[in-house]
């Protein structure tokens, strides 16, 4: 469903009108297009600590104009160097109180300088891993600097916190492919550990090459646009959705060349369905799949309950038990559950739905740890407002309050979640599990 009101606010009358009575002016983001290669078209300035070193080594590989700040020829130099596509500064080493002022110094002389959709990342260590209180504390910090100048950036910028576990440097790369490009247009606001893993990608422009993924829910949405981003990333996909959605699920399959599995996954038998239309295994498992039956609990049907509980919730922990228990999800496996901000913030009339997510975000943290020795890492991820047929049907204030209260002003599209799946389906993002990464334009829900 399109956003009318973006629309208007980027016409050069609603600009002028927009901007005259106060009004929110949500700004069209950048988003990835097919067939790109570089990570960073424009200006790429690093700073900060020792990681900037590790950084630079592949800096090259993200964009061809990568700058520091200072006077000579090759450094930048506010209001004269070019503007800002992607700012990365290594926070890592700040241990002190008074070590945190670095963080005003280095931001306050970019924020003017900033290109539309500007992506910045701040890189810090996770303070429950540093056993000196001073410096968690000091790293703690960031998490508030960070989600604060989120919400103070303008023209779509977007800003995120990474916290690189000991030995989690090499996969600096994968995770900074993806948070400083458009890959990433809709996630704000954000922190995320990475760990060490042991599975690289081999072919930048094809993460996903030679791996087999299912989507439930494909035959339309998210769940449609998960399946075709896989594919664009070169993942084998099987397409999953409920006999009433057969024919779009084989029109999307016939265009992307993938296979279906046309199943209820509510089914009495669907986890033995399942298994043995998966005789060759699974390296990415998403679940998408997903319902809403909204009442508030004095209105809730017994019926509205079981629905969602058992959509949402009880079919994506039965069917990944019985992959695991079946050999079928194969080591080193992604897996992915649709979560969504209702299960981390509540949302009225959604007791039940907001049950079922936060049920999922409990699921990824809890397996996470028994998973890794077979190094499969599970996680949520946790749209915010997404302009699909779900929430076409929500009431128009409803609507129009859920996708202007967020530090972007507007809904994310289906492609904006899919492309947060496809990164944590990568063999890399093995260095990021039992987390939930929310694709919420920095929602003003729960943040
Ligand atoms: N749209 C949003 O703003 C939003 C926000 C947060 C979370 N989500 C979550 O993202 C996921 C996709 O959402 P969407 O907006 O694309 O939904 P959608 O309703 O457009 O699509 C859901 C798909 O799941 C399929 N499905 C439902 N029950 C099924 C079953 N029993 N077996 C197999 N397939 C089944 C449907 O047929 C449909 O194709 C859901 O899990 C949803 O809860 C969406």
């Amino acid at each position: 469903m399109s956003d009318r009101y973006i629309d208007f606010a980027n016409s050069s009358l609603g600009h002028r009108l927009v901007a005259a009575l106060g009004l929110p002016s949500p700004v069209r983001l950048e988003r990835w297009p097919a067939g790109r290669l570089r990570p960073v078209e424009g200006a790429l300035l690093l700073g900060g600590g020792a990681l900037t070193a590790k950084v630079q080594a592949f800096a090259q590989k993200l964009t061809d104009a990568t700058y520091t700040y200072g006077a000579e020829a090759s450094t930048w130099i506010p209001g004269h160097g070019p503007k800002l596509k992607a700012v990365v500064f290594d926070a890592s080493d700040l241990q002190h109180t008074d070590q945190l002022k670095q963080l005003r110094e280095f931001f306050q002389p970019l924020l003017k300088n900033l290109d539309n959709s500007a992506h910045l990342v701040i890189l810090g260590r996770a303070p429950e891993t540093l056993s000196d209180p001073f410096a968690a504390s000091a790293q703690r910090a960031l998490e508030g600097f960070s989600r604060s100048l989120a919400k103070e950036l303008r023209n779509g910028g977007v800003l995120q916190l990474l916290y690189v576990g000991e030995g989690a440097e090499d996969q600096l790369e994968g995770a900074l492919r993806f948070f400083l490009s458009p890959k990433s247009a809709y996630i704000s606001g954000q922190v995320i550990r990475l760990e060490a893993c042991a599975t690289p990608v081999e072919d930048w422009t094809r993460p996903l090459a030679g791996r087999k993924a299912l989507v439930t829910g494909a035959a339309r949405g998210i769940g449609a646009s998960i399946a075709e981003t896989l594919a664009r990333d070169g993942a084998d996909v099987i397409l999953l959705d409920v006999p009433q959605a057969k024919a779009d699920l084989e029109a999307l399959a016939a265009r992307l060349g993938a296979r279906t599995v046309v199943l209820d996954i509510c089914a009495e038998d669907a986890a033995t369905q399942l298994v043995e239309h998966l005789p060759d295994g699974l390296d990415i498992l998403v679940h998408n799949a997903g319902i809403t039956r909204d009442k508030t609990l004095a209105n809730m049907t017994p019926e509205y309950w079981d629905a969602v509980l058992a959509v949402n919730l009880n079919a994506p922990q039965v069917l990944t038990q019985a992959l695991l228990d079946s050999g079928t999800l194969h080591d080193n496996a992604r897996v992915v559950l649709l979560a969504s901000i209702s299960g981390i913030a509540g949302n009225r009339g959604q007791t039940n739905y907001a049950a079922s997510k936060a049920g999922l975000i409990g699921l990824a943290q809890a397996w996470a740890p028994l998973l890794k020795a077979r190094g499969i890492s599970i996680n949520a991820v946790a749209p915010g407002f997404i302009e699909t047929q779900m929430t076409a049907h929500i009431p128009f204030a409803l609507r129009e309050a859920g996708r202007r209260m967020s530090s972007l002003g507007q809904g994310g599209l289906p492609q904006d979640v899919a492309e947060a799946v496809a990164w944590l389906g990568q063999p890399g993002s093995g260095a990021v599990s039992g987390q939930a990464l929310r694709v919420c334009g920095q929602s003003l829900l729960g943040a």
